[in-house]
């Protein structure tokens, strides 16, 4: 359920929100697709990975994530005894409502000779019913360590798995999700993009389609493309990146190079909203406000599930940490 509509007028809202933080000991997790203005105030921006580690990690009373739901109840399932709150529970994701459990179940059970590695952008239960949890920046180095004649299954993002299948050529049953909001970018309209600003290259997120994949120099995740894009000076890659992800992660781009231009890549109609994640957009600093004063909504999750979950996950954070910095999926290949 949603916070009720709240007369916020004549609040500073930035400094209610301090007061809260210091009142509570709370610690603000923010990912990389929220708004310029929940990146500013929290305690750390990071892509999935970076967020869990850091969950599994503080010592804060309180877990505010300004992010989506799966990765607060990854934050719930590694911290369980803070509380952990999301400013708005209908935050969700297009590639965890993809994998319903009990379909998922099925699917496991019609393959038994297969492990699951699963996409961290997933329910509590679907965690529960997989052997391994990658997030972007982890999967390739999680999947070299995983035995070439281990059959596989991989959901939910069919991208993210077709690319990985495609980059160690291992062939892996595919789970037939996809991310709303990579699924609308426009090959066609990156095209005269590109034809607009020559030289210019393109960083894209796994999720995006092998379309819009196939003309990126770089693929990696949300921290992945934020390094290629500090990287561009040292690369002698010119002045002007083409972003093809969620575009609030240009906001941090922008922090650190004010001087280069980052351009959105385009939906189908050349100039749309559509790359904009619904979901993350729900967050707002009101709705963060009110979370933090009324310590709700909370995540809260049955313990026989947590540790269910918290298997597959603790799996990816041991396998991840085996060779730290070498992580992203990096320029394809
Ligand atoms: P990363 O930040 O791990 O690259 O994931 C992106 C994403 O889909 C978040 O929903
Ligand atoms: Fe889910 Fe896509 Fe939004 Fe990420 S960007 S939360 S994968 S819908």
């Amino acid at each position: 359920m949603n916070n009720p509509v709240t007369n916020l007028s004549g609040l500073d809202l930035r400094a209610e929100i301090e007061r809260l933080r210091r009142e509570k000991n709370a610690v603000i997790l923010a990912h990389y697709y929220q708004k310029p203005e929940l990146q500013d105030l929290a305690d750390f921006v990071g892509d999935s990975l970076e967020l869990s580690r850091k969950a599994a990690a503080t010592d804060a009373d309180v877990i505010a994530f300004c992010g989506v739901k799966f990765m607060a109840e990854v934050a719930k399932i590694l911290s369980p005894e803070k509380i952990v709150i999301l400013p708005d529970m209908e935050a969700g994701c297009s590639l965890e409502d993809s994998c319903p459990p009990d379909k998922f179940r099925a699917f496991r059970a019609a393959h038994p000779d297969h492990i699951a590695l699963t996409y961290i952008n997933c329910s509590t239960e679907v965690k529960a019913l997989s052997d391994i949890i990658v997030t972007s920046s982890s999967a390739e180095t999680i999947l070299a360590q995983i035995p070439r004649d281990q059959k596989i299954i991989f959901g939910p993002d069919r991208h993210l798995g077709g690319y990985l299948s495609r980059k160690f050529d291992r062939e892996m049953l595919l789970w037939p999700g996809v991310c709303i909001v990579h699924e609308a970018f426009s090959e066609t309209e990156l095209l005269k993009l590109r034809a607009q600003h020559p030289g210019a290259p393109i960083a894209a997120h796994p999720e995006c389609p092998p379309a819009i994949l196939d003309h990126a120099e770089y693929v990696g995740s949300t921290s992945g493309i934020l390094n290629y894009a500090k990287a561009m000076d040292s690369a002698g890659l010119g002045n002007t990146l083409i972003v093809a992800t969620e575009p609030h992660i240009i906001h941090q781009m922008q922090l650190a190079m004010p001087e280069k231009l980052f351009i959105g890549a385009p939906g189908a109609d050349g100039n749309c909203n559509c790359n904009i994640c619904p979901y993350m957009a729900l967050n707002t600093m009101e709705k963060l406000y009110l979370s933090l004063r009324d310590l709700a909504p909370r995540i809260e999750i049955e313990e026989g599930l947590r540790l269910d979950a918290k298997r597959s996950l603790d799996k990816m954070l041991d396998m991840a940490n085996a060779s730290v910095g070498k992580g992203d999926l990096g320029n394809r290949g």
